[in-house]
Protein backbone atom coordinates (compact mmCIF):
# COMPACT_ATOMS: atom_id res chain seq x y z
CA UNK A 1 0.00 0.00 0.00
CA UNK A 2 2.74 2.38 0.44
CA UNK A 3 3.69 2.40 -2.88
CA UNK A 4 0.05 3.25 -3.93
CA UNK A 5 -0.07 6.07 -1.31
CA UNK A 6 2.81 7.87 -3.41
CA UNK A 7 1.56 7.11 -6.75
CA UNK A 8 -2.06 7.77 -6.25
CA UNK A 9 -3.11 9.62 -2.95
CA UNK A 10 -6.70 9.91 -4.00
CA UNK A 11 -7.34 6.24 -4.72
CA UNK A 12 -5.05 5.32 -1.69
CA UNK A 13 -7.16 7.46 0.64
CA UNK A 14 -10.44 5.93 -0.55
CA UNK A 15 -8.99 2.42 -0.28
CA UNK A 16 -7.94 3.76 3.92
CA UNK A 17 -11.35 4.74 4.10
CA UNK A 18 -13.14 1.62 3.04
CA UNK A 19 -10.34 -0.51 5.44
CA UNK A 20 -11.06 1.85 8.32
CA UNK A 21 -14.89 1.15 7.99
CA UNK A 22 -14.69 -2.82 7.63
CA UNK A 23 -11.85 -2.50 10.74
CA UNK A 24 -14.16 -0.46 12.92
CA UNK A 25 -17.83 -1.24 11.79
CA UNK A 26 -19.69 -4.69 12.26
CA UNK A 27 -19.96 -6.50 8.55
CA UNK A 28 -23.21 -8.12 8.61
CA UNK A 29 -24.58 -7.82 5.12
CA UNK A 30 -24.89 -12.04 4.10
CA UNK A 31 -23.36 -12.14 0.93
CA UNK A 32 -19.91 -10.52 2.47
CA UNK A 33 -16.73 -11.67 4.19
CA UNK A 34 -13.37 -11.02 4.81
CA UNK A 35 -10.56 -13.25 2.56
CA UNK A 36 -7.28 -14.36 3.84
CA UNK A 37 -4.22 -11.94 3.41
CA UNK A 38 -3.03 -14.99 0.88
CA UNK A 39 -6.11 -14.85 -1.12
CA UNK A 40 -5.73 -10.61 -1.69
CA UNK A 41 -1.63 -11.32 -2.08
CA UNK A 42 -2.71 -13.98 -5.12
CA UNK A 43 -5.01 -11.29 -6.38
CA UNK A 44 -2.75 -8.16 -6.49
CA UNK A 45 0.28 -10.68 -8.07
CA UNK A 46 1.19 -10.27 -11.28
CA UNK A 47 -0.90 -12.37 -13.05
CA UNK A 48 -3.19 -9.48 -13.44
CA UNK A 49 -0.69 -8.85 -16.28
CA UNK A 50 -1.26 -11.93 -18.76
CA UNK A 51 -3.91 -12.83 -21.19
CA UNK A 52 -4.71 -16.75 -21.34
CA UNK A 53 -7.37 -17.37 -23.51
CA UNK A 54 -9.02 -20.40 -23.73
CA UNK A 55 -8.27 -23.54 -21.39
CA UNK A 56 -5.12 -25.23 -19.64
CA UNK A 57 -2.86 -26.66 -22.60
CA UNK A 58 -5.27 -25.34 -25.30
CA UNK A 59 -4.79 -21.08 -24.89
CA UNK A 60 -4.59 -18.26 -27.53
CA UNK A 61 -1.38 -16.89 -26.53
CA UNK A 62 2.11 -18.02 -25.60
CA UNK A 63 3.51 -17.73 -22.26
CA UNK A 64 0.57 -19.32 -20.55
CA UNK A 65 3.04 -21.86 -18.58
CA UNK A 66 2.62 -20.69 -15.02
CA UNK A 67 -1.07 -19.53 -15.36
CA UNK A 68 -1.93 -23.03 -16.47
CA UNK A 69 -0.40 -24.02 -13.64
CA UNK A 70 -2.80 -21.85 -11.15
CA UNK A 71 -5.85 -22.70 -13.17
CA UNK A 72 -5.13 -26.55 -12.74
CA UNK A 73 -4.20 -26.04 -8.88
CA UNK A 74 -8.09 -23.71 -9.15
CA UNK A 75 -9.77 -26.82 -10.55
CA UNK A 76 -8.20 -29.35 -8.88
CA UNK A 77 -8.80 -27.81 -5.41
CA UNK A 78 -12.38 -27.46 -6.02
CA UNK A 79 -13.45 -30.39 -7.66
CA UNK A 80 -11.96 -31.80 -4.00
CA UNK A 81 -14.02 -29.74 -2.74
CA UNK A 82 -17.42 -29.81 -4.69
CA UNK A 83 -16.93 -33.27 -6.68
CA UNK A 84 -18.81 -33.22 -10.02
CA UNK A 85 -17.88 -34.10 -13.65
CA UNK A 86 -16.53 -30.93 -15.19
CA UNK A 87 -15.80 -27.72 -13.42
CA UNK A 88 -15.19 -24.12 -14.75
CA UNK A 89 -13.21 -21.57 -12.58
CA UNK A 90 -13.25 -18.48 -14.96
CA UNK A 91 -16.78 -17.19 -14.15
CA UNK A 92 -16.19 -13.36 -13.57
CA UNK A 93 -18.69 -13.26 -11.53
CA UNK A 94 -22.13 -15.53 -9.93
CA UNK A 95 -23.84 -13.64 -12.64
CA UNK A 96 -21.90 -14.78 -15.48
CA UNK A 97 -21.69 -18.52 -14.06
CA UNK A 98 -25.42 -18.29 -13.99
CA UNK A 99 -24.92 -16.53 -17.65
CA UNK A 100 -23.27 -19.46 -19.08
CA UNK A 101 -25.24 -22.26 -18.11
CA UNK A 102 -28.08 -20.36 -19.72
CA UNK A 103 -25.98 -20.07 -23.29
CA UNK A 104 -25.17 -23.50 -22.68
CA UNK A 105 -28.72 -25.36 -22.20
CA UNK A 106 -31.52 -22.77 -23.44
CA UNK A 107 -32.29 -20.63 -26.42
CA UNK A 108 -33.79 -17.02 -26.04
CA UNK A 109 -37.96 -17.42 -25.47
CA UNK A 110 -36.89 -20.47 -23.26
CA UNK A 111 -39.07 -20.94 -20.10
CA UNK A 112 -37.03 -21.15 -16.64
CA UNK A 113 -38.72 -21.85 -13.08
CA UNK A 114 -36.69 -19.81 -10.20
CA UNK A 115 -37.69 -18.40 -6.78
CA UNK A 116 -39.21 -15.94 -6.83
CA UNK A 117 -36.98 -12.28 -5.55
CA UNK A 118 -39.57 -11.21 -3.56
CA UNK A 119 -39.30 -14.55 -1.63
CA UNK A 120 -35.39 -14.94 -1.80
CA UNK A 121 -34.86 -15.21 -5.46
CA UNK A 122 -31.66 -13.41 -7.98
CA UNK A 123 -31.90 -11.39 -10.07
CA UNK A 124 -30.38 -13.83 -12.47
CA UNK A 125 -33.37 -16.19 -12.05
CA UNK A 126 -35.58 -14.13 -13.95
CA UNK A 127 -36.04 -10.68 -12.97
CA UNK A 128 -37.14 -8.64 -16.45
CA UNK A 129 -34.56 -6.16 -15.89
CA UNK A 130 -31.79 -8.81 -15.95
CA UNK A 131 -30.80 -11.11 -18.94
CA UNK A 132 -32.82 -14.14 -17.21
CA UNK A 133 -35.51 -12.18 -17.67
CA UNK A 134 -35.51 -10.10 -21.03
CA UNK A 135 -34.64 -13.07 -22.91
CA UNK A 136 -36.21 -15.74 -21.26
CA UNK A 137 -40.15 -16.61 -20.43
CA UNK A 138 -40.08 -16.80 -16.33
CA UNK A 139 -42.22 -19.06 -13.96
CA UNK A 140 -41.67 -18.73 -10.36
CA UNK A 141 -42.43 -20.44 -7.22
CA UNK A 142 -42.46 -18.92 -3.64
CA UNK A 143 -42.25 -19.77 0.03
CA UNK A 144 -45.60 -20.78 1.77
CA UNK A 145 -46.88 -17.96 3.90
CA UNK A 146 -47.15 -19.99 7.26
CA UNK A 147 -43.90 -21.47 7.23
CA UNK A 148 -42.19 -19.48 5.08
CA UNK A 149 -40.71 -22.62 3.21
CA UNK A 150 -40.23 -23.64 -0.60
CA UNK A 151 -43.73 -24.27 -1.31
CA UNK A 152 -43.02 -27.77 -3.02
CA UNK A 153 -46.87 -27.91 -4.20
CA UNK A 154 -46.06 -24.71 -5.85
CA UNK A 155 -43.06 -26.07 -8.04
CA UNK A 156 -44.74 -28.63 -8.68
CA UNK A 157 -47.90 -27.34 -10.04
CA UNK A 158 -45.82 -24.52 -12.22
CA UNK A 159 -43.22 -27.20 -13.44
CA UNK A 160 -46.36 -28.76 -15.08
CA UNK A 161 -48.30 -26.08 -15.93
CA UNK A 162 -45.13 -24.16 -17.60
CA UNK A 163 -43.05 -27.02 -19.15
CA UNK A 164 -39.83 -25.18 -18.26
CA UNK A 165 -36.50 -26.26 -19.87
CA UNK A 166 -34.56 -25.45 -16.45
CA UNK A 167 -35.63 -25.30 -13.19
CA UNK A 168 -33.36 -23.46 -10.77
CA UNK A 169 -33.19 -23.71 -7.02
CA UNK A 170 -30.88 -21.56 -4.99
CA UNK A 171 -31.52 -17.86 -3.05
CA UNK A 172 -30.31 -14.47 -2.39
CA UNK A 173 -32.45 -14.48 1.19
CA UNK A 174 -33.71 -18.18 2.25
CA UNK A 175 -32.68 -18.79 5.27
CA UNK A 176 -33.35 -22.78 5.34
CA UNK A 177 -32.41 -25.70 4.21
CA UNK A 178 -32.72 -26.94 0.31
CA UNK A 179 -34.53 -30.15 -0.43
CA UNK A 180 -31.99 -30.96 -3.89
CA UNK A 181 -33.42 -34.28 -4.36
CA UNK A 182 -37.26 -32.81 -4.45
CA UNK A 183 -36.47 -29.82 -6.71
CA UNK A 184 -34.54 -32.77 -8.81
CA UNK A 185 -37.23 -35.09 -8.88
CA UNK A 186 -39.89 -32.46 -9.79
CA UNK A 187 -37.36 -31.30 -12.58
CA UNK A 188 -37.04 -35.26 -13.98
CA UNK A 189 -41.28 -35.62 -14.07
CA UNK A 190 -41.59 -32.82 -16.48
CA UNK A 191 -38.23 -32.99 -18.55
CA UNK A 192 -36.47 -30.15 -17.35
CA UNK A 193 -32.37 -29.47 -16.52
CA UNK A 194 -31.77 -28.87 -13.11
CA UNK A 195 -29.29 -26.15 -12.00
CA UNK A 196 -28.28 -25.10 -8.20
CA UNK A 197 -27.04 -21.83 -7.67
CA UNK A 198 -25.69 -22.23 -4.15
CA UNK A 199 -24.13 -19.15 -4.43
CA UNK A 200 -24.60 -17.77 -1.08
CA UNK A 201 -24.47 -21.38 0.96
CA UNK A 202 -21.62 -22.39 -1.01
CA UNK A 203 -19.08 -22.51 2.38
CA UNK A 204 -21.56 -24.54 4.19
CA UNK A 205 -21.66 -27.16 1.11
CA UNK A 206 -18.17 -27.20 1.27
CA UNK A 207 -18.14 -28.13 4.81
CA UNK A 208 -20.31 -30.14 4.32
CA UNK A 209 -23.18 -28.27 6.44
CA UNK A 210 -25.36 -28.61 3.69
CA UNK A 211 -27.05 -30.89 1.76
CA UNK A 212 -24.96 -31.44 -1.16
CA UNK A 213 -26.54 -30.32 -4.82
CA UNK A 214 -23.93 -31.68 -7.28
CA UNK A 215 -25.53 -35.60 -7.48
CA UNK A 216 -29.08 -34.14 -8.46
CA UNK A 217 -28.31 -31.18 -10.36
CA UNK A 218 -27.35 -31.14 -14.03
CA UNK A 219 -25.75 -27.76 -13.47
CA UNK A 220 -24.47 -25.88 -9.98
CA UNK A 221 -23.35 -22.59 -10.13
CA UNK A 222 -21.55 -20.27 -7.37
CA UNK A 223 -19.74 -17.25 -6.54
CA UNK A 224 -16.13 -17.93 -4.92
CA UNK A 225 -17.01 -15.21 -2.15
CA UNK A 226 -19.85 -15.20 0.48
CA UNK A 227 -19.62 -18.17 2.80
CA UNK A 228 -16.67 -20.10 0.51
CA UNK A 229 -14.65 -16.77 1.58
CA UNK A 230 -12.58 -16.31 -1.69
CA UNK A 231 -12.07 -13.37 -4.12
CA UNK A 232 -15.10 -12.04 -6.17
CA UNK A 233 -16.06 -14.59 -8.49
CA UNK A 234 -17.99 -17.17 -9.86
CA UNK A 235 -17.49 -21.27 -10.98
CA UNK A 236 -19.59 -24.09 -13.06
CA UNK A 237 -20.19 -27.52 -11.71
CA UNK A 238 -21.15 -29.66 -14.41
CA UNK A 239 -21.96 -33.10 -15.30
CA UNK A 240 -20.06 -34.09 -17.86
CA UNK A 241 -22.24 -34.30 -21.48
CA UNK A 242 -22.15 -30.40 -20.83
CA UNK A 243 -18.88 -29.97 -20.47
CA UNK A 244 -17.99 -28.69 -23.93
CA UNK A 245 -21.08 -25.92 -23.77
CA UNK A 246 -20.68 -25.03 -20.94
CA UNK A 247 -16.74 -24.20 -21.32
CA UNK A 248 -17.99 -23.07 -24.56
CA UNK A 249 -20.44 -20.51 -23.65
CA UNK A 250 -17.96 -19.38 -20.71
CA UNK A 251 -15.11 -18.15 -23.43
CA UNK A 252 -16.00 -17.49 -26.84
CA UNK A 253 -19.27 -17.44 -25.25
CA UNK A 254 -19.71 -14.88 -22.75
CA UNK A 255 -16.33 -13.89 -21.55
CA UNK A 256 -12.59 -12.86 -23.36
CA UNK A 257 -9.76 -13.12 -21.27
CA UNK A 258 -9.96 -14.91 -17.39
CA UNK A 259 -9.00 -13.13 -14.75
CA UNK A 260 -5.64 -15.36 -14.16
CA UNK A 261 -4.72 -13.04 -10.51
CA UNK A 262 -8.45 -13.67 -9.69
CA UNK A 263 -8.59 -17.48 -10.66
CA UNK A 264 -4.99 -17.92 -8.85
CA UNK A 265 -6.80 -16.20 -5.51
CA UNK A 266 -9.51 -18.98 -6.03
CA UNK A 267 -6.86 -21.48 -6.11
CA UNK A 268 -5.83 -20.43 -2.79
CA UNK A 269 -9.38 -19.97 -1.17
CA UNK A 270 -10.33 -23.29 -2.17
CA UNK A 271 -6.82 -24.72 -0.38
CA UNK A 272 -8.07 -23.08 2.35
CA UNK A 273 -11.37 -24.69 2.60
CA UNK A 274 -9.79 -28.03 1.88
CA UNK A 275 -8.39 -27.66 6.11
CA UNK A 276 -10.06 -28.52 9.21
CA UNK A 277 -10.57 -25.13 10.35
CA UNK A 278 -12.78 -24.59 7.87
CA UNK A 279 -15.19 -26.91 8.83
CA UNK A 280 -15.35 -25.27 12.31
CA UNK A 281 -15.30 -21.80 10.78
CA UNK A 282 -18.54 -22.72 9.33
CA UNK A 283 -20.24 -24.67 12.03
CA UNK A 284 -19.25 -21.17 13.87
CA UNK A 285 -21.28 -19.41 11.14
CA UNK A 286 -24.06 -21.62 11.81
CA UNK A 287 -24.27 -21.32 15.51
CA UNK A 288 -23.50 -17.60 15.33
CA UNK A 289 -26.53 -17.14 13.43
CA UNK A 290 -28.95 -19.17 14.93
CA UNK A 291 -28.12 -17.21 18.32
CA UNK A 292 -28.69 -14.13 17.20
CA UNK A 293 -32.25 -14.70 15.24
CA UNK A 294 -32.87 -16.54 18.64
CA UNK A 295 -31.66 -13.54 20.54
CA UNK A 296 -33.60 -11.02 17.90
CA UNK A 297 -36.81 -13.51 18.87
CA UNK A 298 -36.56 -12.95 22.32
CA UNK A 299 -36.51 -9.43 21.69
CA UNK A 300 -39.98 -9.44 19.88
CA UNK A 301 -38.68 -9.60 16.37
CA UNK A 302 -40.10 -11.59 13.81
CA UNK A 303 -37.65 -13.56 12.26
CA UNK A 304 -38.87 -14.95 8.95
CA UNK A 305 -39.51 -18.62 8.60
CA UNK A 306 -38.88 -18.47 12.28
CA UNK A 307 -35.56 -19.15 12.76
CA UNK A 308 -32.42 -19.97 10.51
CA UNK A 309 -30.55 -23.07 9.53
CA UNK A 310 -27.34 -21.18 7.36
CA UNK A 311 -25.68 -18.06 7.66
CA UNK A 312 -28.27 -15.49 7.00
CA UNK A 313 -31.77 -14.47 8.65
CA UNK A 314 -34.32 -12.08 7.49
CA UNK A 315 -36.19 -9.96 10.41
CA UNK A 316 -39.20 -8.27 9.87
CA UNK A 317 -38.54 -4.79 11.49
CA UNK A 318 -41.62 -2.92 10.26
CA UNK A 319 -44.02 -5.53 12.20
CA UNK A 320 -41.93 -5.49 15.56
CA UNK A 321 -40.29 -1.92 15.17
CA UNK A 322 -42.47 0.25 13.52
CA UNK A 323 -39.41 1.18 11.01
CA UNK A 324 -38.82 0.13 7.33
CA UNK A 325 -36.38 -1.44 5.84
CA UNK A 326 -34.74 1.53 4.77
CA UNK A 327 -34.39 3.40 7.97
CA UNK A 328 -33.46 0.34 9.82
CA UNK A 329 -30.62 0.12 7.24
CA UNK A 330 -29.42 4.06 7.43
CA UNK A 331 -29.52 3.73 11.39
CA UNK A 332 -27.51 0.39 11.82
CA UNK A 333 -25.03 2.28 9.66
CA UNK A 334 -25.26 5.26 11.18
CA UNK A 335 -24.80 2.64 14.43
CA UNK A 336 -21.56 1.02 13.19
CA UNK A 337 -23.78 -1.88 11.83
CA UNK A 338 -23.85 -2.79 8.24
CA UNK A 339 -26.76 -4.94 7.15
CA UNK A 340 -29.32 -4.30 3.63
CA UNK A 341 -33.01 -3.70 3.48
CA UNK A 342 -35.04 -6.74 2.12
CA UNK A 343 -38.41 -7.75 1.48
CA UNK A 344 -39.82 -10.15 3.37
CA UNK A 345 -42.39 -12.88 2.00
CA UNK A 346 -45.91 -11.60 0.98
CA UNK A 347 -44.10 -7.98 2.40
CA UNK A 348 -46.92 -5.50 2.02
CA UNK A 349 -44.07 -2.73 1.44
CA UNK A 350 -42.04 -1.31 -1.44
CA UNK A 351 -38.44 -2.94 -2.74
CA UNK A 352 -36.63 0.25 -1.89
CA UNK A 353 -38.08 0.37 1.49
CA UNK A 354 -39.37 -3.42 2.34
CA UNK A 355 -40.75 -4.39 5.83
CA UNK A 356 -37.11 -6.61 6.60
CA UNK A 357 -33.26 -6.95 6.87
CA UNK A 358 -31.00 -9.11 6.23
CA UNK A 359 -28.00 -9.94 8.59
CA UNK A 360 -25.31 -12.71 7.80
CA UNK A 361 -22.74 -13.84 10.09
CA UNK A 362 -19.80 -15.30 7.68
CA UNK A 363 -17.56 -12.07 7.82
CA UNK A 364 -18.11 -11.31 11.63
CA UNK A 365 -17.44 -15.45 12.50
CA UNK A 366 -14.20 -15.12 10.22
CA UNK A 367 -13.20 -12.02 12.51
CA UNK A 368 -13.37 -14.78 15.65
CA UNK A 369 -17.04 -13.59 17.09
CA UNK A 370 -18.57 -16.14 18.92
CA UNK A 371 -21.92 -16.75 20.51
CA UNK A 372 -21.47 -13.88 23.78
CA UNK A 373 -20.65 -11.23 20.65
CA UNK A 374 -23.85 -12.47 18.51
CA UNK A 375 -25.80 -11.70 21.90
CA UNK A 376 -24.45 -8.27 22.54
CA UNK A 377 -24.95 -7.29 18.93
CA UNK A 378 -28.70 -8.69 19.03
CA UNK A 379 -29.24 -6.18 21.80
CA UNK A 380 -27.70 -3.26 19.95
CA UNK A 381 -30.16 -3.74 17.09
CA UNK A 382 -33.09 -3.92 19.07
CA UNK A 383 -31.78 -0.44 20.89
CA UNK A 384 -31.55 1.07 17.43
CA UNK A 385 -34.66 -0.20 15.98
CA UNK A 386 -36.64 0.84 18.48
CA UNK A 387 -35.26 4.65 18.79
CA UNK A 388 -33.67 4.77 14.80
CA UNK A 389 -33.58 8.59 14.96
CA UNK A 390 -31.98 9.13 18.28
CA UNK A 391 -28.88 10.40 17.43
CA UNK A 392 -26.98 10.05 20.80
CA UNK A 393 -27.90 6.15 21.29
CA UNK A 394 -26.74 5.88 18.00
CA UNK A 395 -23.52 7.40 18.49
CA UNK A 396 -23.43 5.42 21.87
CA UNK A 397 -23.37 2.68 19.93
CA UNK A 398 -21.28 3.52 17.10
CA UNK A 399 -18.98 3.73 20.59
CA UNK A 400 -19.40 0.31 21.68
CA UNK A 401 -19.20 -1.18 18.19
CA UNK A 402 -16.30 0.26 17.90
CA UNK A 403 -14.45 -1.24 21.07
CA UNK A 404 -15.74 -4.70 20.26
CA UNK A 405 -14.01 -4.15 16.31
CA UNK A 406 -10.80 -3.69 18.32
CA UNK A 407 -10.74 -6.78 19.92
CA UNK A 408 -11.30 -8.73 16.80
CA UNK A 409 -8.99 -8.07 13.81
CA UNK A 410 -9.77 -8.20 10.79
CA UNK A 411 -7.47 -10.72 8.57
CA UNK A 412 -5.84 -7.85 6.57
CA UNK A 413 -4.46 -6.63 9.90
CA UNK A 414 -3.71 -9.28 11.46
C1 LIG B 1 -27.84 -16.62 -5.35
C2 LIG B 1 -26.94 -15.68 -6.06
N1 LIG B 1 -26.53 -15.97 -7.29
C3 LIG B 1 -25.73 -15.16 -7.99
C4 LIG B 1 -25.27 -13.99 -7.45
C5 LIG B 1 -24.44 -13.06 -8.29
O1 LIG B 1 -23.14 -12.99 -7.93
P1 LIG B 1 -22.23 -11.76 -8.43
O2 LIG B 1 -22.63 -10.59 -7.61
O3 LIG B 1 -20.84 -12.26 -8.22
O4 LIG B 1 -22.54 -11.58 -9.88
C6 LIG B 1 -25.63 -13.64 -6.15
C7 LIG B 1 -25.13 -12.38 -5.56
O5 LIG B 1 -25.58 -11.82 -4.66
C8 LIG B 1 -26.51 -14.50 -5.43
O6 LIG B 1 -26.93 -14.20 -4.20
Amino acid sequence: MDVLQHADPDVFHAIQGEQTRQKYGLEMIASENYTSRAVMAAQGSVLTNKYAEGYPGRRYYGGCEFVDEVETQALNRAKQIFGGDHLNVQPHSGAQANMAVFLAALQPGDTILGLDLAHGGHLTHGMKLNFSGKYFKVASYGVTKDTHRIDFDQVAAQAREHKPKLVIAGASAYPRLFDFARFAEISKEVGALFMVDMAHIAGLVAAKLHPDPVPHADFVTSTTHKTLRGPRGGLVICKQDWAKPIDSAVFPGIQGGPLMHVIAAKAVAFGEALRPEFVAYQQQVIDNAKTLADELVRLGFPIVSGGTDNHLMLVDVFSKAGVGGKQAEKSLDAAGITVNKNMIPFDPRKPLDPSGVRIGTPALTTRGMKQAEMRQIAKWISDVLHRPADEELLSRVRGSVRELAEQFPVPAEA
